[in-house]
């Protein structure tokens, strides 16, 4: 009796992997498709779906291209540009301790710097290496 219980099972197990319908095939497909999704550098909610996830830890240009761009790109608010050297060199005259501590807690001064650049899925690690990624850039 337990026996072909056991063969019933192995049957029904075997009956379902190729068994799928069109229509349950697609919805596993869809499945792998949004789990094994590719990154595109600078899409901001792949990314943090990735950090959510536990991915790798983001580098510091992707972090700056999907959290920090949108205001350091163009200066938005007063915020210091990519490249702007002078002012870069004005910021990290404090140290840089201050500076990843500003990126980190948020601050306003000229302009309104939110904490983490709104980047909450962001660890201070991620921030602080787009934090590097700027002042390199901006040498
Ligand atoms: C909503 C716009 C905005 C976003 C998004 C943003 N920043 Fe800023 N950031 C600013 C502004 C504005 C300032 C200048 C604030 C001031 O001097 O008063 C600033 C200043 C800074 C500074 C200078 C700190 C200092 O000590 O002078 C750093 C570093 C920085 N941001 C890092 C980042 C990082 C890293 C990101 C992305 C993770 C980011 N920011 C995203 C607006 C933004």
């Amino acid at each position: 009796m337990v026996k072909k219980l056991i063969v019933v099972v192995a049957l029904m197990a075997g009956m379902s992997a190729w068994a799928l319908t069109d229509k349950q095939r697609a919805e596993v497909e869809s499945r792998i498709s949004a789990e094994g999704q590719v990154c595109l550098q600078g899409d901001n909610s792949c990314g943090s779906a990735m950090a959510a996830a536990g991915g790798e830890p983001k580098s510091g240009k992707q972090v700056y291209e999907s959290s920090c761009q949108g205001c350091h790109g163009v200066g938005a608010g007063g915020a210091p540009k990519l490249g702007d050297k002078a002012d870069w060199a004005e910021r990290t005259k404090k140290g840089m301790d201050q500076v990843y501590a500003n990126a980190i807690n948020g601050f306003s001064n000229i302009g309104m710097m939110p904490a983490k650049g709104l980047c909450m899925s962001c660890s201070d690690e991620e921030v602080n290496a787009a934090v590097d990624y700027m002042v390199e850039n901006s040498k």
